[in-house]
């Protein structure tokens, strides 16, 4: 067996391409690096038959020949370096093997190859394990199954500490494994436990990975590592190996260990796979259009691509000039398999992406179990929707998010979100992303309110985004629009109430939605001036004060509900009286901690969400007050287009709710209570 070297004459940290190599610049001590190389191969020789290539004193990480290529069957790939730094090494190590006379084939395209690095036979198997995510591409993982007629499993490595497969991934023979599973991406590890069963599998644990012990060169039956702890030395006994430590700690400086600093030549023989196996990479086009620079969508779309283990190139890019003009870029994705493309292209297409394949009918299943979706359903976004039926692009009414299509061809065809629920045996499902296509509208000009998200607003932040908002409020009531109000009890107890009522008194508000709470709350406070027993005036709990919350209760339940409580005159003032005096419609959704609950409190909630989901048709506003449990269910409802105004004390229930994908949603860090007494001085006062 043979095994490519390359002597440390020059070898250094001059660079930083990797976390190891961070603050190690001009820290090597060659001369032990010298010591330690030659005790390695000593030790090496005296089982497989050493070669070496001359050192090129500017390539400082030359000795790393893993990097060289992936060479077997006598033909070499040489390496292609994703850093220029190293890019440096791959004419001499290529002039070597030719020199060698090995059969040097240049995988297609320019993406970067790292060699045995990023590539490993397991023994005696047509099966190469390729790694991918820091520094090889994904995409060359074709041409090497091709190269070698051998099937290749892509491994997502996911670690910037074990930025090559060979750092945490040794296969043995017999169909063993040494590896480190916290380095792969989930669905990696899956594909390594499907095809190497658990007992033959050594799964190391943080310390021996740290120390390089899966960078492990077997020659035999002989395993070299830079370290091991004993529980590994013993595992791999009983593998049948003989594990030999020899520290190279001064080469880990660079990020390498012993794998590294060595190249097999003469891999074992495998039955090659004639032809070559079919590989699961796939590819497609889409294209991206809009301010993709100003409102991030490139940075998310390539994110996407990136997360689910997919791999992206920019095929052509066109950026506008100025702000009022479109960018334009189009990407070619690669992705591990069809499964993960598919939910690749999902995604990009809820930003706005188009495929560039030809157009396809929606792919439809029938509905075989009531309320349950066949299992590849298409879920929906709050964006605007059309499906392909029948040559024709169909808009999907109702849209909403978390919901499924259904399509239908009556006089006409036709498109509807509907949940779950609402599923009938025979309904027609829009299935997979073919023949669907998301309109992303126009982010509005947020202006004012650009800088609210999320973070805690400042009093100066909001006073202006109240009177941007009060502004808007003002517009939509001239030209009868609709905006709906979902509040929480915090309302009350932060001395919002009052506000509130005077904005609903003035025409402010066409729709309440809410629990139990907020009604309670508001009618205890017009009975008894407390809210749950504190007196609001003062701040203070009054004694006994906790039986007014649930005498106002027993009250309202008394009169039959809440108009009739309005109209007899038992309540006399507050939210709900000036709802009821103006006609304004509220849907009270109840939950598991009511008291009471009051007569119009809905428990049913699928019947709850319903009448939700009517309130919120045709709203332009939506103004959520510290409720985070309401607001999300009806966040879950509200089309894109709707103005999304978020207040709450907590950043966290604003960002939840003003990043639901919407570019009109805003959020406001601030307490509840002086927003709206800020927002009706505004508006009323
Ligand atoms: N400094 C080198 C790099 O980051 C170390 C290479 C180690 N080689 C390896 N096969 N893991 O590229």
């Amino acid at each position: 067996m043979r095994i490519l070297v390359c002597p440390p004459d020059h070898f250094d940290v001059a660079y930083v391409i990797n976390p190891w190599m961070e603050g190690q610049i001009g820290r090597v001590d060659r001369a032990r690096a010298e010591r330690q190389w030659n005790a390695l191969m000593e030790q090496v020789a005296r089982r497989a038959e050493l070669l070496e290539v001359t050192p090129a004193p500017d390539c400082p990480d030359m000795c790393f020949t893993a990097n060289a290529g992936l060479v077997a069957d006598g033909r070499a790939l040489p390496a292609r370096f994703r850093n220029p730094e190293r890019a440096l090494e791959e004419a001499p190590f290529t002039r070597w093997f030719e020199g060698a006379g090995f059969e040097v084939v240049r995988p297609g395209e320019d993406d970067p190859f790292e060699g045995e690095g990023d590539a490993l036979f397991q023994p005696g198997e047509a099966l190469l394990w390729a790694g991918y995510g820091v520094r090889s591409a994904l995409e060359t993982h074709t041409a090497l199954g091709r190269a070698f007629g051998v099937e290749v499993v892509s491994l997502r490595l996911v670690d910037p500490r074990f930025y090559h497969l060979d750092t945490c991934f040794a296969p043995l023979p017999e169909g063993r494994l040494l590896y480190y599973p916290a380095a792969f991406d989930e669905r990696s590890q899956r594909a390594i436990e499907r095809r190497v069963p658990a007992n033959r599998r050594i799964a190391v644990d943080d310390a021996d990975a740290m120390g390089f012990a899966c960078n492990a060169l077997r020659v035999g039956e002989t395993i070299f590592m830079n370290r091991a702890s004993g529980k590994l030395v013993r595992a791999l006994a009983d593998f049948g190996f003989e594990a030999k430590a020899l520290p190279v700690d001064e080469f880990l400086k660079a990020g390498g260990g012993v794998k590294c600093l060595s190249l097999l030549l003469d891999q074992a023989p495998y039955p090659r796979i004639q032809p070559a196996p079919t590989s699961p990479i796939c590819s497609e086009s889409v294209e991206l259009k809009g301010h993709l620079m100003d409102s991030g969508g490139l940075n998310r779309a390539l994110d996407i691509v990136t997360d689910a283990g997919g791999s992206f190139r920019v095929t052509s890019i066109s950026l506008a000039e100025r702000k009022d003009q479109e960018s334009r870029a189009e990407l070619r994705i690669v992705a591990p398999d069809e499964d993960r493309l598919e939910g690749v292209l999902g995604a990009l297409l809820s930003l706005g992406a188009q495929r560039k394949s030809p157009v396809r009918t929606a792919r439809i299943e029938r509905v075989t179990q009531a309320g349950v979706a066949p299992d590849g359903f298409y879920s929906t976004t709050i964006y605007p929707t059309e499906i392909r039926i029948d040559g024709a692009w169909i808009p999907v009414e109702r849209q909403r998010m978390d919901a499924v299509v259904v399509t239908g061809t009556g006089t006409a065809p036709w498109a509807r979100c509907a949940l779950f629920r609402d599923l009938r045996p025979g309904d027609a499902v829009v299935c997979g992303i073919d023949g669907v296509r998301v309109r992303i509208p126009e982010a509005r000009e947020s202006g004012e309110f650009a800088f609210m998200n999320a973070s805690v607003s400042s009093e100066r932040r909001v006073e202006t985004a109240v009177k941007a908002i009060a502004w808007e409020m003002r517009r939509l009531r001239e030209r009868g629009g609709k905006v709906v109000v979902v509040a929480g009890p915090v309302v009350v107890h932060t001395g919002g109430a009052r506000a509130l009522a005077s904005l609903v008194a003035a025409g402010y508000v066409q729709a309440l939605l809410t629990g139990n709470a907020l009604p309670v709350h508001d009618i205890e406070l017009d009975l008894y001036g407390t809210s749950l027993g504190v007196d609001l005036s003062r701040g203070r709990p009054v004694h006994e004060g906790h039986r007014n919350h649930l005498m106002a209760i027993n009250r309202v339940r008394a009169a039959g509900g809440i108009r009739p409580a309005v109209e007899s005159g038992l309540v006399r003032g507050g939210i709900f009286y000036e709802c009821v005096r103006r006609e304004v419609p509220f849907v009270l959704a109840g939950s598991i901690r009511d008291d009471g609950p009051l007569p119009d409190t809905l428990m049913d909630l699928v019947e709850a969400q319903a009448a939700y989901a009517r309130a919120i048709e045709g709203a332009e506003m939506i103004l959520m007050l510290s409720s985070m449990l309401h607001a999300i269910g009806t966040g879950n409802m509200t089309p894109a287009g709707v103005r999304v105004i978020c207040v709450d004390i907590s950043p966290a229930v604003v960002t939840k709710l003003a990043d639901r994908g919407s570019l009109e949603s805003v959020g406001i860090v601030t307490d509840v209570g002086l927003f709206l007494n800020l927002l009706a001085q505004n508006l009323v006062d």
